[in-house]
């Protein structure tokens, strides 16, 4: 039997956890806010800017949504970062990746102000979580640990194997995973496109964790029984339904059920933790500049 960790469940734990913090500050006058910048139109990028500024709407956090033109200038981009570092309505700052071909995402991800850094992807904030030291951890690799905790998987003395070495995903949880910290603590691996032979290492993994966006990659040729599987994918499928697509992992379900103990669906299961983080990292964001402790 291979159990399924819902995100779904875990992100509603995280959000019941929340309330409490969040009345805690707008008793004190403070609404914590998101400013969310979405460049060009890219669909993917526009439904997840649209279900992350929801969940904040239904949480009744303050959001806005910047929307700016794909031919915006590497200039007039880092002014309307700017804008937003000096709005203190906005505690956190999300400026939605990829950007186009012509921008310097690394440059731009410097302008936003570390303190608001709530995707933790400022050099900064790398460097405290690289020190095991974190201010703000990446959402998705922070919302991959805490399934993992709730599901009781500790990670202490076992072999992780990463699939992809993205500044998003990839690179920030071997960092998690190897951090000397409870639930962590694990022996950490990296295969990427430059791997000679994945199988080689993924045989060996206690838990393995797929961020690559290849549909269906993992099948049971790369596991052991016995195996954790993690799925960050989130791939669209053309096919004849009336949507016109389907959603699938980077890892093929039906082969690794029965083999896997534990695996996290698509959807609903890493995807509902990131936005989750999210909002967690912008609720602490408010209370660190506003000098107010939480709990
Ligand atoms: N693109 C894909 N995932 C993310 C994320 O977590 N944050 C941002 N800003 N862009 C992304």
């Amino acid at each position: 039997m291979t159990q399924l960790f819902s995100g779904k469940e875990v992100s509603t734990s995280v959000y019941e956890s929340l309330v409490p913090r969040i009345q805690a500050l707008k008793s004190k006058g403070i609404t914590p806010g998101l400013a969310a910048i979405l460049v060009g139109e890219d669909p993917a990028s526009k439904v997840y800017v649209r279900s992350k500024t929801r969940k904040f709407t239904s949480l009744d956090l303050f959001t806005e949504t910047i929307r700016l033109d794909a031919e915006i200038s590497q200039n007039e981009l880092v002014l309307e970062i700017r804008n937003v570092n000096a709005d203190d309505r906005f505690h956190g700052i999300l400026v939605q990746l990829p950007l186009p071909k012509h921008i310097d995402e690394d440059k731009i991800i410097k302008v936003i102000d570390p303190v608001k850094d709530v995707d933790g992807f400022h050099p900064e904030n790398v460097g405290y979580l690289t020190v095991g030291n974190p201010r703000f951890i990446p959402c998705t690799p922070k919302g991959i640990m805490r399934i993992l905790s709730h599901y009781d998987v500790d990670l202490s003395g076992k072999h992780v194997v990463i699939i992809g070495r993205s500044n998003i995903v990839g690179r920030p949880v071997s960092i998690l995973t190897s951090l000397k910290k409870s639930f962590s603590n694990a022996t950490t691996t990296i295969c990427h496109s430059g791997t000679k032979d994945i199988r080689f290492f993924t045989k060996q993994a206690d838990i393995i964790i797929v961020a690559m966006g290849v549909p269906n990659f993992l099948d049971k040729s790369y596991i052991k029984p016995g195996v954790v599987l993690i799925d960050v994918g989130i791939n669209r499928v053309e096919d004849d339904s009336e949507r016109g697509y389907t959603l699938v992992g980077d890892i093929d379900r039906k082969s690794v059920t029965d083999i896997a103990s534990g695996l996290t669906p698509v959807p609903g299961g890493v995807g509902p933790m990131t936005i989750a983080m999210l909002v967690e990292n912008t609720v602490e964001a408010a209370a660190l500049q506003s000098g107010i402790s939480l709990d």
